[in-house]
């Protein structure tokens, strides 16, 4: 069975509640024509019931930027999963700015995604490396440990509501990407081959896996034509209607051919 691709883009700490509607509203009708690939925004928590509401009549979906585990309580600053069902269908987890300066850990990522899952909303797992870590040669061990400890729990069932996102830290917003070949051999021998450990052929075959860091229009058909990446998850090209509206073009042509 095809994977269908997915294109989300992260908007970070980018666009007032305001700036984020107008631009969906510009954004929404480039994206009308791409049925074939998911196409998924993730504005901040405060954009977030307004984005909801100007797409509601379009086939572009919501994404959070995070989920806290509990349903609800003492827990200042925080936003639940059960919180964001109504508005969005997925949430994005264990992103390395929320690792490195948030202290997200990988038990935390893990508590998410249960959590995310048990709201019927599908986590897109954000894992990857250092450059460090790259330069060491510790890639593929150190990212098979973050998709075990992010999965652990999780059902066979469960994997095919997730996305996980592959995103080496030093390709994001370097301007340095990692070169195709390069992501689709890391995704293979450190997630698909890992998953398939776990949980079987069929559900690495079936799990959908995005590529990020640094992807532009200019670089995305080398990262699409890769047999094991099914999407991206885009940061800074997002933030441009027209650049996103080509990546979801791209996609739609490289995967579709
Ligand atoms: P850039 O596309 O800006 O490199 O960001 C990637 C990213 O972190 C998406 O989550």
């Amino acid at each position: 069975m095809a994977r269908m691709p997915i294109i989300a883009g992260n908007w970070k700490m980018n666009k007032s509640p305001a700036e984020s509607v107008a631009f969906v509203r510009q954004l929404a009708p480039k994206l009308a024509a791409y049925g074939e690939v998911e196409r998924v925004v993730a504005p901040t928590f405060l954009a977030m019931t307004a984005v909801a509401s100007a797409l509601q009549d379009s086939p572009v979906k919501v994404a959070a930027q995070d989920a806290h585990w509990q349903a609800e309580g003492a827990y200042t600053s925080q936003v639940s999963a059960d919180m964001l069902q109504p508005y969005v269908e997925y949430v994005i987890i264990g992103h390395s700015e929320r690792r490195a300066y948030l202290a997200e850990s990988d038990e935390s990522v893990n508590r998410k995604a249960k959590a995310i899952l048990a709201a019927d909303l599908q986590p897109i797992i954000a894992v990857g490396e250092s450059l460090a870590q790259y330069e060491a040669g510790e890639t593929v061990p150190f990212v098979r440990s973050q998709v075990i400890a992010a999965l652990d729990g999780i059902t066979t069932g469960d994997l095919a509501r997730i996305v996980i996102a592959y995103e080496p830290i030093w390709a994001i917003g370097s301007g340095k990407s990692a070169s195709g070949e390069l992501a689709d051999e890391i995704i293979r021998t450190a997630l698909r081959d890992t998953i398939a450990e776990l949980h079987g052929d069929g559900a690495a075959e079936t799990v959908r896996i995005q590529y990020g860091g640094s992807v532009k229009p200019g670089n995305m058909e080398e990262f699409m034509s890769q047999p094991n990446i099914d999407g991206a998850l885009v940061g800074g090209a997002s933030l441009d209607a027209d650049d996103f509206a080509a990546l979801v073009e791209i996609a739609a042509r490289v995967k579709g051919s």
